[in-house]
């Protein structure tokens, strides 16, 4: 090791072609992809660390921070960070990176994507069709729900959820929303309502969530909101699995509270082989697959590796979720 060098850590490697010349002039170390959060073997660079480059599932506590006396940036290839400890990253003046925009298409693409297959039952389709149960063609087999006219509502409109809305709108669907602040623009735009989530969850034909992970929003989703649910109603979660109550919702599936789930996101993640939410038909589940096209990675990790780039060298993040450590 070079110890003229900074020394950064990388929770998990990185194809190289990603990575170009961007490492160059720093010492590096890389994590078991293996593990989550920080290797327990890497454990005693820590006090060596300048920045580290973490994933979404690595967790980035005050404790990992109190051995990293030397620490000047934490970037994350996401763009939440319920991962990390921002506040006592903060508190050390600690800038935080991440990664926004460039996956609000390909996050919006997989959620259309898990909607209209939960909404015209693909999976079991395809399944039926492969196992021997498609005979003739039968007027009432595999009958799904249309999009043209259904109610959608979105919960949370910041970039993907309107970028699902729009997508939404050509199909024909009305679209509804919630958001923190108003949206008179939003509701301009895409000819849409802005409602409290009381109305949207009960008025919705097909709820699509789209909020960061927060004290706010940890089961926003619960038994209560279940019951206030069209016992018809499509929930759809590419946000954060922990937004929805997983006890909740495997009840609300089982006994036809709602008619179906398309899950990107579950809690806990990875869900274990032989987990409930894998046993029902009426639900799909991908495994935290938003942002995976090749583009959207590729991009993800330049700027997570310019944002780390640019905390060792004292230099604003170009992404930065806490910009305060700045004033
Ligand atoms: C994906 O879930 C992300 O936060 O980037």
């Amino acid at each position: 090791m070079d110890p003229n060098k900074p020394l950064i850590l990388l929770t998990h490697e990185l194809p190289q072609n990603w990575v170009g010349s961007l490492l160059d002039g720093y010492e590096v170390i890389v994590g078991n992809k293996n593990e989550r959060g920080i290797d327990r073997g890497l454990i005693k660079y820590l006090e060596r660390v300048s920045g580290i480059l973490c994933l979404l599932d690595d967790p980035i506590p005050v404790e990992i921070l109190d051995k990293s006396p030397n620490l000047k940036v934490v970037s994350n290839m996401a763009v939440g960070v319920d991962n990390i400890d921002v506040a006592a990253c903060t508190k050390r003046g600690i800038p935080v990176g991440h990664t926004p925009g460039v996956l609000t298409e390909g996050t919006a693409d997989l959620t259309l994507a898990l909607l209209l297959s939960v909404c015209r039952e693909l999976p079991q389709a395809s399944a039926d069709a492969r196992e021997g149960r498609w005979s003739n063609w039968d007027p009432t087999g595999w009958l799904g729900k249309d999009l043209k006219d259904a109610t959608v509502g979105i919960v949370g409109m910041g970039k993907i959820g309107t970028a699902v809305a729009e997508r939404l709108v050509s199909f024909g669907a009305r679209i509804i929303f919630t958001n923190r602040g108003q949206q008179p623009d939003k509701e301009k735009q895409l000819n849409a309502t802005q409602v409290d989530l009381d109305e949207l969850l009960l008025t919705s034909d097909i709820i699509s969530l789209h909020v960061p992970l927060t004290d706010e929003t940890h089961s926003l989703i619960d038994e209560a909101a279940f019951q206030k649910m069209k016992s018809s109603a499509i929930l759809i979660n590419a946000a954060r699995g922990a937004v929805v109550n997983t006890n909740a919702l495997i009840r609300a599936l089982k006994e036809g509270q709602i008619r179906a789930a398309g899950l990107d996101v579950t809690n806990p993640e990875p869900l274990p082989p032989g987990h409930s939410l894998f046993d029902m038909e009426n639900c799909l589940v991908t495994p935290h697959i938003g942002s995976a096209t090749e583009n959207t990675r590729r991009i993800m990790a330049e700027i997570a590796l310019q944002n780390l780039d640019a905390g060792i060298k004292g230099l604003p993040l170009t992404h930065c979720v806490n910009p305060e450590v700045y004033d």
